[in-house]
């Protein structure tokens, strides 16, 4: 057997950082135990995630009141204080970003937090971010909660909230979602739910499932994003285990976002995510009755291979590929060639495509358009 010089110094192994330690453990669906009590995880949270979730919630805000917006629904409390519940509030990245984005809709009304978490420590980081861009008068409780557990929830709520929650309590979806029934059955007419999770695919699977057995228990939930059309269907993506349905929003992000991002090995150049927009209303929000009008929406990356530009749309009951021959590309389908994933376009009608079984092969003179962004 070889011996060992012992003068020769083993390698130098560094030590992995808090936030490789963080990000592994989130990648692989095992949260180390208590993180949020650990003082440097917590700061690292605080440094890297919290910034990410603060963009993504404030983006979310907007989406949801464009929504609305353009279907002539109004949020059930425009005149009243405002009651907003964050399940899983972690250091309070995503409620303080939201906070941020319904700030120019709602401009006086005084609002009420609700943050639940099982770590004391995250809530008091929480209710901090929170304070800093509400006026003192504005209530902020923060509950230790470990869910799921009973929970005081107040009643009405306007807004509920939650993200990157699931994902942490995979083993527990069946529990989980009847919390989010619960709360859900809280919520005031016009009132709002707002999940995020993950942009993987066991992350983006397990809150679509959680999607659909919403759709099937709650009579007055009607998706508002990113499903297109209000058409309530079942997921198709569910139909094909290799599918999944998240987001990719360019963004810009801080220097200092990017450095940490850099040292293990994430681009940050868009807001990943999947997520869920839901309205508690009696009736469904107007869908397109004439397919003329109807959207598909763009669920994976435009691909442009093999003399074929092709992406695979949504039409909120059906995946289809969407494909045009590159030697058609010309002025009225230019827009497909810059679509972004999560960008809707009208529906082509009759006469503007060959269909075959999961695929619409457009013809040279049909349209692309475009829709305006909501988000
Ligand atoms: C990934 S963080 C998300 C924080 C925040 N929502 C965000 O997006 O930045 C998940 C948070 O949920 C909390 N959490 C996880 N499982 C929980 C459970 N079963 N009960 C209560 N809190 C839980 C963790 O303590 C942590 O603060």
């Amino acid at each position: 057997m070889a011996k060992r010089d012992p003068h020769r110094k083993s390698p130098q192994k560094t030590a992995p950082t808090p936030l490789h330690n963080l990000s592994q453990s989130f990648q692989s669906h095992q949260p180390i135990s208590g993180y949020m009590d650990q003082k440097d995880l917590l700061q690292t949270y605080r440094s890297y995630y919290h910034p990410i979730s603060s963009a993504k919630g404030e983006s979310l805000a907007t989406e949801a009141l464009n929504q609305m917006g353009k279907r002539g629904l109004t949020p059930s409390h425009v005149s009243q204080s405002i009651k907003i519940v964050d399940f899983g509030s972690g250091t309070g990245g995503f409620v303080e970003g939201f906070l941020r984005g319904i700030s120019a809709y709602f401009p006086e009304s005084p609002r009420e937090i609700f943050l639940y978490d099982h770590s004391h420590h995250a809530l008091t980081s929480a209710s901090e971010a929170v304070r800093k861009i509400l006026p003192e008068t504005n209530p902020v409780h923060s509950r230790v909660t470990r869910f799921p557990g009973h929970l005081t929830l107040p009643d009405p709520i306007d807004w509920l909230l939650q993200a990157n929650l699931l994902a942490e309590n995979l083993e527990k979806s069946p529990e989980m979602l009847l919390l989010l029934e619960e709360a859900f059955l809280r919520l005031s007419p016009g009132g709002v739910m707002i999940l995020a999770e993950p942009a993987d695919r066991v992350s983006s699977r397990n809150l679509l499932n959680i999607r659909d057995l919403l759709l099937d228990h709650l009579q007055d939930l009607h998706i508002l994003a990113p499903c297109p059309n209000f058409r309530d269907a079942a997921c198709p993506a569910l139909l094909n285990e290799k599918d999944w349905c998240h987001e990719d929003r360019p963004f810009h992000f801080s220097p200092e976002v990017h450095s940490m991002a850099s040292s293990v090995g994430h681009i940050k150049d868009a807001l990943k995510m999947s997520y869920l927009i839901g309205i508690r209303s009696p009736n469904r929000p107007l869908s397109h009755s004439s397919q003329e009008h109807s959207t598909l929406r763009l669920v994976s990356e435009l691909k442009n291979e093999r003399g074929l530009g092709w992406g695979i749309f949504c039409d909120g009951e059906e995946r289809k590929k969407v494909r045009i021959l590159t030697r058609h590309r010309n002025e009225v389908n230019k827009s497909f060639w810059s679509l972004h994933r999560g960008e809707e376009i009208l529906q082509p009608i009759a006469g503007q495509f060959i269909a075959r079984t999961g695929f619409l092969d457009l013809l040279p003179d049909a349209p692309v358009i475009r829709l305006g962004d909501s988000r």
